[in-house]
């Protein structure tokens, strides 16, 4: 009943715009980062990992614990929630925006176009300082992390860490879905990290109805209109069936 409710709102929005965080995710077998049994932050702090000041302090520490996460991203596949968003997309032309918080590369591998990926992806990396004349990542550079041969600079993972500032053109063109959009489905995600978790409070505050879908609950549950218990690949192909 409620499910067709929320298929409802969707069929009469002119415009849907998708968050999405780990649990979007977690079908694939990709740990979440929260979850206290398997989540990545059990075993690690998020500072000595997740920050510049972190990287600093032993880039290769740090450098290799993306490395094991870029092997495991490899042989992870999109799961059905990932692909009822592409194919939905593919479907209604113009109508959905996709952001997410995710760094593992999913909604693209599934065919997912344009997606707004507010934190970076893990398969990309970047110079740790401006880069000089140098600085080129054409050439294999030895170490982990990779440094310029002349003048030592450091490759890190070209992700947003805990401090940083989010791409700006990026959380504009989401802060934009947000503010335009009927309808937001927030797949996955805790709520607790901002700006991100904010971009449910936008839309709800432009007019948009908003709906959770999560297996628990979380921060974002009192902005929703509708919270629907269960997981991103069981409730998404039926919601976007159409
Ligand atoms: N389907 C939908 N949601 C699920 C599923 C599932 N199969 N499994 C777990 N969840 C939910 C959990 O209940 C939780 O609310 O996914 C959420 C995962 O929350 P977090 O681990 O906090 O992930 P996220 O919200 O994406 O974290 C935000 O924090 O550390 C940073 O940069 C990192 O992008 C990340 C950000």
């Amino acid at each position: 009943m409620t499910l067709d409710a929320v298929r409802g709102w969707i069929a009469a929005a002119d415009r849907v715009a998708v968050l999405t965080g780990a649990g979007m995710s977690a079908e694939s077998g990709v740990p979440t980062f929260r979850d206290a049994q398997t989540g990545l932050w059990a075993r690690f702090r998020p500072e000595d990992l997740a920050t510049e000041a972190g990287f600093r302090a032993d880039p290769q520490r740090v450098w290799d614990w993306y490395a094991q996460r870029r092997e495991a991203m490899r042989h992870v596949v999109p799961n059905a929630g990932h692909l009822a968003l592409a194919d939905y997309a593919r479907r209604h032309p113009g109508r959905l925006t996709l952001v997410t918080q995710n760094v593992d590369g999913l909604h693209q591998r599934a065919g997912s176009e344009g997606v707004l990926a507010l934190h970076g992806n893990i398969v990309d990396d970047t110079w740790l300082e401006a880069p000089r004349a140098c600085c080129t990542a054409q050439a294999p550079l030895a170490g982990r992390p990779p440094r310029c041969p002349t003048c030592g600079n450091l490759r890190r993972p070209a992700v947003v860490w805990f401090g940083e500032m989010l791409p700006l053109a990026t959380l504009d063109a989401a802060e934009r879905a947000a503010e335009s959009c009927d309808l937001m489905l927030v797949v996955g995600t805790s709520g607790m990290v901002h700006p991100a978790a904010g971009l449910a409070q936008v839309a709800a505050d432009a007019g948009a109805r908003v709906v959770v879908l999560n297996p628990h609950p979380s921060e974002l549950d009192a902005v929703a209109d509708q919270v629907l218990r269960g997981t991103a690949a069981t409730l998404l192909p039926p919601l976007l069936a159409d």
